[in-house]
This record gives structure tokens, C-alpha cells and sequence, in this order.
């Protein structure tokens, strides 16, 4: 393959030229996947520890393409210029001008087309992995790749444009492939001792991660004693639940959750459809249950004894009124 060799590389930007790809066939793709909190939203965004586990069952797929003339998007949301896309289209449209940029090509006209199975404003990720996804669609269309602190930033910069200070949890996760610990900004893999079964439940209403970010913004400063310290148990909960998960002690890791569920919605952060399914879900015998992700709505995750249990709470979860339900593995150590 040929390298393009005219690519303008923005000077602070630690961009490289793609070494795959064809200058015959034009156009490249990305990828990333959904993510789901086990323990730590909220209290994230105040210096908190975190643990996110990969949805390998939902992803995005972008793909970028030089446009003959002026750019085009096709997602499920909108088909049309780009000139033209609503409002809502907002994080998209600032992960690829920010991708242009660094690049060095702001002006440059691409057709853009994207494949989520991620669902919206479920709390799983989904305008990180679109941004992730875009971003490394649209440098690989200029010829270019990124490395990951340099993703990182861009997907941070269209992150900002979906809930004004984002911790960086969901702009990291997106593109990892297994469990990770966050702390002070950075992700290492969490060491898994058992596999691990959870089920998602999707309750159908929309997730308001701004809205909910800004709620618990105002308590803290209205009540900080007893925000502070339901911040800080969350942040004990993720540091002992980092072990739980090494050593595989599955009932601990289900107590933890189930607190901080609890603790959420101390936080304001809950909401009843959360909480039927979680208690749809402990009922149905899972270990543990809580909100994932910004709450508000969204999705609850649930942790299965093993997966043939996963099995039934899945079903017992749809009867409960889930509007979709999935499965996902964290592989323990062989
Ligand atoms: O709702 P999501 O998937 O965007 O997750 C938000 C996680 C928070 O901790 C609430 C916010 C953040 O920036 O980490």
C-alpha cells in the first residue's frame, strides 16, 4: 500500500500515517463498543475510583469516505448533508470537525455513515463509542492514526459537547477490550479471578446523564457532608470490589453493587423504573443489581450467579417490563 504523503499533521497532535489501507480504495472504518459502570458513576467525576466491564454484544461502526461533494451523514437518526444535520447530532458532528482538525483538513468533505446497535441515552456509552468510532473513521479517511492519549482527547472534546465536564471513564472504556479500573484520569485491566455473568436491562426511558451530573453538582453544594460521604463510601465500594473481582467472590461483588445502587439514588440519581428492575432482578436471583451509567433512566446491570441463571433472570427481566435485555461475560482467568 501506498501511505499518503501529503497529509498535513497538526503540529501537537501525535498523529501518525496509517500504515494500512489502500489510496486506491478511499474511506476507512472504526470501531468501538458499549460500556457498562459496575461500580463508581457520579462519584467518578469527583476524583473517585471507577470499574468498567466491555458490552462486546453492542458496537458502533463509522465509516469516513472522501465526499465528491459537499458531505453527507447516514445513521439511523439522520440521512442528509452534513450542513443540514439537527441539532441532536451535535457530539457527532464535534467528534468529526475535531478529527479534521487534528488532522489538518477542517474544511475537508467526507461522506460519514454509521452503524450503532449501541442504544442512545441508555447509560452504555453510547456518544463516546459514536464519537471513538467517528474519530478514528475520519483520521483513517485522511490517512491517519492516533495513539491512544491522542483519542482519548479528541473523544474527551466531543464528550464535553454531551455533558460539559466528563470524567474520561466513558471516553476510555469505550475502546477497551476487557474489565478496567479508573482512577486520576488513567484505565489499567482489573484482574478477573472467575467469570463473571451480568444482565443489562434496558427500562426504556431515556437516560438525562447532563441533568443528572447537574443534580448531583447542586447537592453537593447544598449538602456537601452527606454527598461527600456517600461519595466517598462509593469510592471504597469500587477499591474493594476491584479485589472481590480478582479473587472471583461473586456475592461480595453483588452486596457492593446493590449498595451503590442504594447510594445513588441517595444522589438523586435514580429513578422507579430502576428501581422495579432492580428489584425484578434481585428477586429473579441475581447477586446484585444497580443503575449503570448516568441514571435518570437507562439501564440497570444485574449480576447472575452463572449463566445459566443468566438465562432465567434475562427472562424474568423482560417480563418485568424491560424493553431490551442483554448478557455479557467478564472472562475470568483460565
Ligand atoms: O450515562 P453515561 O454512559 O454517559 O455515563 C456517565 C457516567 C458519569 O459518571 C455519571 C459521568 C462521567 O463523566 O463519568
Amino acid at each position: 500500500m501506498t501511505a499518503p504523503t501529503d497529509v498535513p499533521i497538526a503540529p501537537d497532535a501525535r498523529l501518525h500515517v496509517a500504515t494500512h489501507g489502500s489510496a486506491a480504495e478511499p474511506g476507512a472504518t472504526g470501531r468501538a463498543g458499549a460500556k457498562a459502570i459496575l461500580l463508581g458513576e457520579h462519584a467518578v467525576v469527583y476524583g473517585r475510583p471507577a470499574i468498567a466491564i466491555p458490552v462486546r454484544a453492542l458496537g458502533v461502526e463509522a465509516h469516513a469516505r472522501p465526499a465528491t461533494g459537499p458531505g453527507r451523514l447516514s445513521s439511523t437518526l439522520y440521512h442528509g448533508p452534513i450542513a443540514q444535520a439537527p441539532d441532536r447530532l451535535n457530539v457527532t458532528l464535534t467528534a468529526m470537525r475535531a478529527a479534521l482538525a487534528a488532522a489538518g483538513k477542517p474544511d475537508a468533505a467526507l461522506d460519514i455513515s454509521i452503524d450503532s446497535s449501541v442504544p442512545a441515552e441508555r447509560g452504555l456509552g453510547s456518544s463516546a463509542a459514536v464519537s471513538a468510532a467517528v474519530i478514528e473513521a475520519v483520521l483513517g479517511a485522511c490517512g491517519l492514526t492516533a495513539d491512544d492519549e491522542t483519542m482519548h482527547e479528541l473523544i474527551q472534546t466531543a464528550e464535553r459537547a454531551a455533558h460539559g465536564a466528563p470524567s474520561g471513564l466513558d471516553a476510555r472504556t469505550v475502546r477497551a477490550r476487557a474489565a478496567v479500573w479508573f482512577d486520576g484520569g488513567r484505565i489499567e485491566p482489573v484482574a478477573v479471578g472467575d467469570d463473571l455473568v451480568f444482565v443489562i436491562a434496558d427500562t426504556g426511558v431515556r437516560g438525562r446523564t447532563r441533568e443528572a451530573v447537574a443534580a448531583v453538582a447542586e447537592r453537593r453544594e447544598s449538602d456537601p457532608r452527606r454527598v461527600e460521604s456517600a461519595l466517598d463510601e462509593l469510592g471504597e465500594l469500587a477499591t474493594a470490589l476491584r479485589d472481590d473481582v480478582s479473587t472471583g467472590a461473586r456475592d461480595a461483588i453483588g452486596r457492593s453493587m446493590s449498595r451503590a445502587h442504594v447510594l445513588l439514588n441517595g444522589l438523586g440519581v435514580g429513578d422507579p423504573a430502576l428501581d422495579h428492575l432492580v428489584h425484578a432482578a434481585t428477586a429473579g436471583g441475581a447477586l446484585g443489581a444497580k443503575l449503570t451509567g448516568g441514571g435518570r433512566g437507562g439501564c440497570v446491570l444485574a449480576l447472575a450467579r452463572d449463566a445459566a441463571s443468566a438465562h432465567d433472570l434475562s427472562d424474568r427481566l423482560t417480563r418485568a417490563g424491560a424493553a431490551a435485555v442483554w448478557t455479557t461475560t467478564v472472562e475470568g482467568a483460565a
